[in-house]
């Protein structure tokens, strides 16, 4: 079995399919790029070293002493600002040449207890990236048992939704579940566990992540805010950690993928039309990659140009971007 370098040892959260992403992305020196999940900085970095200028973005306030490294090291060349990627085309000056965005939560998060994001650390039932809005605790005890099922099963793809939310309303009537191991325990004893398989609160911690933190609503936003955001040529690199992420920046970028409405059947008026071009197929990493790092093993990435054509206003339709009837 491949051992991690001693560079990948000592960073807090591995970048996983680097090489891809700048591959992808080919910064030059002087070309200006966005990083919009910055977490420990790993991808900033490297774009760095190649002789970019970046932008971070990242909207946890705990990533702060990694930027402040990279400000320390690239005083002219590297900017952080606190926010939320949806908001790109606002928080960054123009022009770009290229965005990247590795969705989903950080190695940090992952482990530390207090943020509540995992259900193998105990701690606070949180999950709050930018510690601001309700908590996952928040949801489970205050949601109808219909809404949390239909949550469950919308963001987490849980089969056992029904069964879940029907067992947090009934636990809940004692007292207000606080805790990730409680929460864990209780989705365990409801559904049972079989040897080998994931945990059972694997989709259920998933999906009140992405409800809490509004991931699938960010990511398009994300998205459309790139396509406005970059030069004619610019390239987008996004990573995905699953399907149903996945499948929105495939429709995203490619509407013969059922993404938003673009003229479909006259080939002149699809060449003028498409927003993206070069659009890449899907990368995965590879065996020895998810060897030396685990945490890669269900990531994608998907890559394009920004064409000439006027940027369309944000549509969530066509994009398959699942909504629970209980969403705000
Ligand atoms: C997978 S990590 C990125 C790791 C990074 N590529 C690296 O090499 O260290 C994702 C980061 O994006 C941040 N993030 C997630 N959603 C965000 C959003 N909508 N806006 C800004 N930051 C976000 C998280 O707080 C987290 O720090």
């Amino acid at each position: 079995m491949a051992k991690p370098d001693a560079s990948e040892q000592s960073v807090p959260h591995v970048p996983v399919l680097m090489a891809e992403v700048l591959e992808a992305l080919a910064p030059l020196p002087g070309s200006h790029i966005v990083d919009g999940t910055f977490g420990a900085g790993g991808y900033s970095r490297a774009l760095l070293e190649a002789g970019a200028s970046v932008t971070a973005i990242d909207r946890d306030p705990n990533v702060k002493p990694f930027a402040d490294a990279l400000s320390a090291r690239f005083p002219s060349r590297f900017n952080f600002v606190a926010g939320a990627f949806a908001e790109l085309d606002q928080l960054v000056s123009a022009p770009v040449d290229g965005v990247v965005l590795d969705i989903g939560v950080s190695s940090m998060q992952l482990d530390e207890a207090d943020r509540g994001f995992s259900f193998m650390r105990d701690g606070p039932l949180d999950m709050r990236m930018a510690g601001e809005g309700d908590t996952a605790a928040d949801l489970v005890n205050g949601l109808a048992e219909a809404d949390l099922a239909d949550l469950l099963f919308a963001y987490g793809e849980e089969r056992k939704s029904r069964r879940i939310a029907h067992s947090i309303v009934a636990a809940r009537a004692a007292h207000p579940i606080a805790t990730t191991a409680e929460l864990a325990r209780l989705i365990e004893k409801s559904i049972g566990r079989k040897p080998g398989d994931a945990h059972p609160a694997t989709r259920s911690f998933q999906a009140l992540r992405i409800a809490v933190n509004d991931e699938f609503g960010q990511l398009v936003e994300g998205l459309f805010a790139s396509e406005r955001l970059l030069v004619e040529g610019g390239r987008l690199a996004v990573v995905t950690f699953h399907s149903l992420e996945d499948r929105i920046v495939k429709r995203f970028l490619d509407p013969d993928k059922g993404g938003p409405a673009q003229s479909r059947h006259l080939p002149q008026a699809v060449a003028e039309d498409r927003r993206w071009v070069g659009v890449a197929k899907a990368v995965k990493p590879s065996a020895s990659e998810v060897t030396r790092n685990p945490r890669a093993r269900s990531a994608i990435l998907r890559a394009a140009h920004r064409s000439v054509a006027a940027a369309r206003p944000a549509n969530f339709a066509g994009l398959g971007a699942p909504r629970f009837k209980g969403a705000a």
